[in-house]
This record gives C-alpha cells, sequence and structure tokens, in this order.
C-alpha cells in the first residue's frame, strides 16, 4: 500500500460530522447563516466586533487604501450593508474611480473572519442617503461640521471642528445640520462571502458567491 492509499483512505473515514461541533463545521446552509448573523448583529451594536470592519479600496495609483470604518446597516434579504462617511473624503474619489471593495471583519470570541466582496454605491443625496442623515446620533453628525476635507494637512493638531463645536461642547441641532452638505451614505452591494472559522480540531473555511449562486468548502 502506498503512502497517497493511506493517506486517502484516512481522508473518506474521517466523519463529517465530528463529535460536539456546531452545525457551521459541517453545514454550507449553517455557516452561510452565521455570517449574516453576524454582519447583521454587527450592523446593530457598536459592542459587536462586526460593527467596525476594515473597508479596503484602491487608489488612483492602484494602491490599496485600508480603514476602519463603522456598519449601519446590513440585511441577508438584499445583500446590502452600509456605512456612513464625509463627501469630502479620499475614499470618495476612489470609490468613484473603482466601486470594488473588501470589507474585512473579526470576531475574536467566535473566531470567525468574513471578507465581503462588494461593489460601492456612494450617494451624496436621495431619500436613504437623508433618511440615514435623520437616523444618525448627533455626535456622529458633528463630525461632518469640520471645516476641511478628512487628511487634509493644518498647522497644528486639530479636530477640524470649529470652535463652537469643538472640546466635546453640545451643538444646537439647528448648527448640526450644516454637516448636511458632507454627509454622504456608501452602499454596499454584496457579491460574495468568505467565510473562514477558526477550531483547534482544524479550521473551516466556505465561499459563498451571490452572481454564480455557487458555494463550495475550500481549505482553510
Ligand atoms: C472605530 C472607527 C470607526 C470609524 N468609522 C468611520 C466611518 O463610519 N466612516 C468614515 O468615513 N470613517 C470612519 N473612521 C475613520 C476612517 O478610518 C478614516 O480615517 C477616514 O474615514 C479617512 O479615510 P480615507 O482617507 O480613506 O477617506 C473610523 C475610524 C475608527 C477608528
Amino acid at each position: 500500500m502506498t503512502d497517497t492509499t493511506i493517506s486517502e483512505t484516512n481522508v473518506a473515514d474521517r466523519p463529517i460530522r465530528p463529535d460536539g461541533m456546531p452545525a457551521h463545521y459541517f453545514q454550507l446552509d449553517a455557516a452561510e447563516t452565521m455570517a449574516w448573523d453576524l454582519l447583521e448583529n454587527g450592523a446593530k451594536s457598536f459592542k459587536q466586533p462586526f460593527h467596525t470592519p476594515v473597508l479596503a479600496t484602491v487608489d488612483e495609483d492602484g494602491a490599496p487604501q485600508a480603514r476602519t470604518i463603522v456598519m449601519r446597516e446590513a440585511d441577508r434579504e438584499t445583500r446590502i450593508l452600509r456605512g456612513n462617511t464625509d463627501q469630502r473624503a479620499p475614499k470618495a474619489r476612489q470609490l468613484a474611480a473603482e466601486s470594488r471593495v473588501q470589507l474585512l471583519f473579526y470576531d475574536v470570541d467566535v473566531k470567525v473572519q468574513i471578507r465581503v466582496t462588494a461593489k460601492a454605491e456612494f450617494l451624496t443625496g436621495g431619500d436613504r442617503r437623508n433618511e440615514a442623515w435623520v437616523a444618525s446620533a448627533p455626535g456622529s453628525k458633528v463630525c461632518y461640521l469640520a471645516q476641511g476635507a478628512p487628511g487634509s494637512e493644518h498647522d497644528g493638531p486639530t479636530s477640524g471642528l470649529p470652535d463652537f463645536a469643538d472640546n466635546g461642547q453640545r451643538v444646537a441641532n439647528s448648527e448640526l445640520e450644516a454637516g448636511l452638505k458632507n454627509f454622504a451614505i456608501i452602499v454596499f452591494h454584496v457579491e460574495a462571502l468568505d467565510w473562514l472559522y477558526l477550531d483547534s480540531k482544524g479550521h473551516r473555511r466556505a465561499q459563498f458567491d451571490y452572481a454564480s449562486g455557487e458555494s463550495r468548502w475550500v481549505i482553510p
């Protein structure tokens, strides 16, 4: 018997469902459900690790650009995620030139990483964007009062906020409305998920491609 035969026999004999392991360890649909549970719960609570993924774009030179953003919305039915941002931020230009992005999530407690492949839609007006503004907390709205674009140089350390809004001062709602002109939303149309689950008995990885409708296990 050759080594190859031995290893093939071992693989075939391995139980598909190891004792005590959760369904997502051996069922594709359970892995997908878990992924969307994490995404939806992450958008609902700032305490969840999935609330603050990394958004990766490419810039005008083709170089990668990654930054944390807050997930404001996640919906498995429409396969849409949403974040808020400043229209003046460099990522606005990057997304106008290249709408393909990845969002990277990791939850250290459940030991799951998800890479979301999506097309980003950058909205600077319209009902959806205006509703997102109305739903924003005053503490979030105040950021959009910054007097220059995110990333623009300043002659000293600064929040960029006008004096009346600096140092954590309470800003009247009427004053906050001036930030609306800088406010945008990014709607992420999810095209694929790459789910990686870490386990000492053997990691598991699955991919869900919504364009083709195919899903599969892959080697982690
Ligand atoms: C915890 C955390 C949450 C953040 N949330 C957002 C966000 O929701 N939207 C956003 O535009 N930037 C957010 N930022 C700031 C971005 O990471 C980034 O610094 C900024 O948007 C400028 O990015 P850009 O130069 O690539 O456009 C967040 C940063 C941190 C650390």
